[in-house]
This record gives structure tokens, C-alpha cells and sequence, in this order.
């Protein structure tokens, strides 16, 4: 067996989270309890709600506590089993944490067949950010052909997934991303019909001439300006899904979280703005998994990662999500 690694919390951040905030440990996994799997985590899915799980606050989740493993969502290779569940040399996904070896609970825990996908795209486009898109964009959002959808973090992963999903269903698409390169790969690679680049463009300008029949439905990944913006062209009976915030998430005092002061044209145009968590639409997650591979198949549908090297650099891979250095789903190969 390779030594293991831990990376726990070791402070909670201010801003964007430094390497100060983590420290490593080495302990060798224990002895298995009834009821209970060891697996070898082969990757971890590095996600902008890590950010959340980090401040001492109510959450949808409880926070990280100090000297804890970080919490991630991870696969592996069962290498013991006290559990009826799962057998020695099952690949499963769940909630690892960010480590090299997991000993504990099997519950939570689902078989995945790596011969289906490989393992990493059960982090990304058919795992939770995947789920996200689907069930954010068709369940709360309910897109009717011909409608324009705008999706901010288009280039992420679940943004590409939205967009994609938007056009199979007749939609117009707008992306916004950041940077050429991205708004590039927005249009040619994800199909989008246009692309905004944020960082370069004036984005109220940008979206008046792009979106001139307003906005129908907005899929929300940042919040902040963007937000803000789109607020101004929903459309009448518009819908906006607040899926996350994450030019928000760093922020701290008085400025965590600046909502939007325009929120009055969501009675002017008739429009809602709805929040969702993708955990709560888990018992259908299987019947996604298969349309969304059937649309893979069909080559309508496009999921990629972006994998970095090493349990070491988990604290520069999760401050890549925050200026934009992954493209589609950033995923840790711990070993
Ligand atoms: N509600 C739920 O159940 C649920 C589940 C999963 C994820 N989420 C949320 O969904 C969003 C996207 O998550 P993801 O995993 O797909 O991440 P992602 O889009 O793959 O990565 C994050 C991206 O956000 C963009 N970004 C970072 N800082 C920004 C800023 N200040 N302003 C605008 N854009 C910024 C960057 O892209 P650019 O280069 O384009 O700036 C970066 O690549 C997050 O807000 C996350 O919290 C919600």
C-alpha cells in the first residue's frame, strides 16, 4: 500500500483560501468496523462550494470542523470490505474527502462502472455537477423551445452541461465566460449561438445587442454584477436559477454576499428567482445518468475535465476555480 495522506483544515480562511489554511498529516487508515469499506481514492472533485464548507456558518451542510479531513467527493478501488454492499476491487463514488486512503461508513457510497466512463466523468458532467445542470436547467428552470437561455460560467462544468442541454431542447443560448479562449470554446466546441466575454467586454452592452428579446431564462453560476445585469433584460415571465455565487464566495464582513439592488423587476416582468440543491433530486439522478449518456452517444452532448496532479497541490487546484484557470470540471488525481 502507497502512504497515506491527509489534508485537513487547518484555519478558517479569510478571502481566498492560502496555503496557511491546510495542513498535511500521514495517518495509516485503522482497522475496519462492521458496516465499513477502505478504498485507494484515485480522484477528487474539486468544487466551488469547498469555499462554503469552510466558513463556520448554517449551510445546507454542516462546516468543515478545524483539524478534519477536507470534505470532497471522490472515487476509488475498494481494497476491503465489512460491508454486504460492495466487494474488494469495486470502483464506487462518494464522499472520500480529500485523502489517499478512506476508512469508513459505506453508506453513501454507489458502485460506478468504469467501463461505461472513465471514473472522472462521474466527478464531472455524469456526477454532481452534471446532476446539477439537468435538473437545475429542466426541473427548475422548465426551458420551452425557442425561449434564450443565458448561462453564466459557461465554459465550467456545469455550464457547458447547461448550455448543451438548453440547445438538445430547442433553446437559444447565450454563454459568459472569461477570456477568449473560453468564449471560443463555448461557441465551437459546446454549440452555444454566442458566447460574452465578461473580462473583456462591457457585459450590459454586450447583452442588449446578443439577447435583444430579452432574457427568458437565466442559470446563475456567479451572482454579483452578473446577476445584476441579467436582472435587467429577464424577459416577462422570466426565470432565474440560483444555482451559485462564486464571484461572491471570497468575500468577507460586510461585503459576503452583496445581493442585487434591482430585484424589483422580477414583479415589474412577472419573473421568480429560484435557489435549488442538487442533492435533493438524488433518488432520480440514475435516470439522467442514462439520457445524458444516450446523448453522449449521439455526440450532442460534450463533457470535460480538467485534471491537476497530486494530493499536494489541492490548495492551488481549489484557487484555480476562482480565476477561472480550469476549463469544464477540475478534478485532483491523488494518486
Ligand atoms: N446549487 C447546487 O446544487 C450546485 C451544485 C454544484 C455547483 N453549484 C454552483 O455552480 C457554480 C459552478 O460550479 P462548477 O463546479 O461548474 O465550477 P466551474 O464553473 O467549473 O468553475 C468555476 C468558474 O467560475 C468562474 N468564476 C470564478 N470567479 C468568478 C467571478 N468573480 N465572476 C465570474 N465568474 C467567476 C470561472 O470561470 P471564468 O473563467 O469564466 O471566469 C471558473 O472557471 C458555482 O457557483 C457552484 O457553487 C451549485
Amino acid at each position: 500500500m502507497s502512504s497515506a495522506k491527509q489534508i485537513r483544515l487547518k484555519k478558517r480562511p479569510v478571502g481566498l483560501p492560502r496555503d496557511d489554511v491546510w495542513e498535511q498529516s500521514q495517518d495509516a487508515p485503522r482497522a475496519l468496523q462492521d458496516g465499513e469499506i477502505a478504498i485507494e481514492v484515485q480522484y477528487v472533485s474539486i468544487d466551488p462550494a469547498m469555499r462554503g464548507w469552510l466558513n463556520d456558518v448554517r449551510s445546507y451542510v454542516p462546516p468543515v470542523g478545524i483539524g478534519e479531513v477536507m470534505r470532497a467527493g471522490g472515487v476509488g478501488l475498494v481494497t476491503d470490505s465489512k460491508s454486504k454492499k460492495f466487494a474488494v476491487g469495486d470502483t464506487v463514488l462518494g464522499t472520500t474527502g480529500v485523502q489517499t486512503h478512506y476508512v469508513g461508513t459505506a453508506q453513501g457510497f454507489t458502485r460506478i462502472m468504469p467501463e461505461l466512463a472513465p471514473p472522472p466523468k462521474f466527478l464531472g458532467g455524469l456526477g454532481m455537477p452534471g446532476m446539477t445542470a439537468y435538473f437545475g436547467l429542466l426541473d427548475v428552470g422548465q426551458p420551452k423551445e425557442g425561449e434564450t437561455v443565458l448561462v453564466s460560467g459557461a465554459a465550467g462544468a456545469v455550464g457547458s452541461v447547461v448550455g448543451q442541454i438548453a440547445k438538445i431542447k430547442g433553446c437559444r443560448v447565450v454563454g459568459i465566460a472569461g477570456g477568449k479562449e473560453k468564449c471560443e470554446m463555448v461557441v465551437e466546441k459546446y454549440g452555444f449561438d454566442a458566447c460574452i466575454d465578461y473580462k473583456n467586454e462591457d457585459l450590459a452592452k454586450a447583452l442588449k445587442a446578443v439577447c435583444p428579446d430579452r432574457i427568458d431564462i437565466y442559470f446563475d453560476n456567479v451572482g454579483g454584477q452578473t446577476l445584476e445585469h441579467a436582472l435587467n433584460r429577464i424577459a416577462m415571465r422570466g426565470r432565474i436559477l440560483l444555482c451559485g455565487a462564486i464571484s461572491q464566495y471570497n468575500n468577507e464582513g460586510d461585503q459576503r454576499m452583496v445581493g442585487p439592488s434591482n430585484y424589483m423587476n422580477l414583479l415589474v416582468q412577472r419573473a421568480r428567482m429560484e435557489g435549488f440543491v442538487v442533492f435533493d433530486y438524488a433518488a432520480r439522478f440514475p435516470e439522467a445518468i442514462m439520457e445524458m449518456m444516450g446523448w453522449m452517444q449521439e455526440g450532442k452532448l460534450h463533457l470535460d475535465e480538467h485534471i491537476v496532479e497530486g494530493i499536494d497541490n489541492f490548495p492551488e487546484a481549489l484557487r484555480m476555480l476562482f480565476d477561472g484557470r480550469n476549463k469544464g470540471k477540475l478534478v485532483l488525481k491523488v494518486q
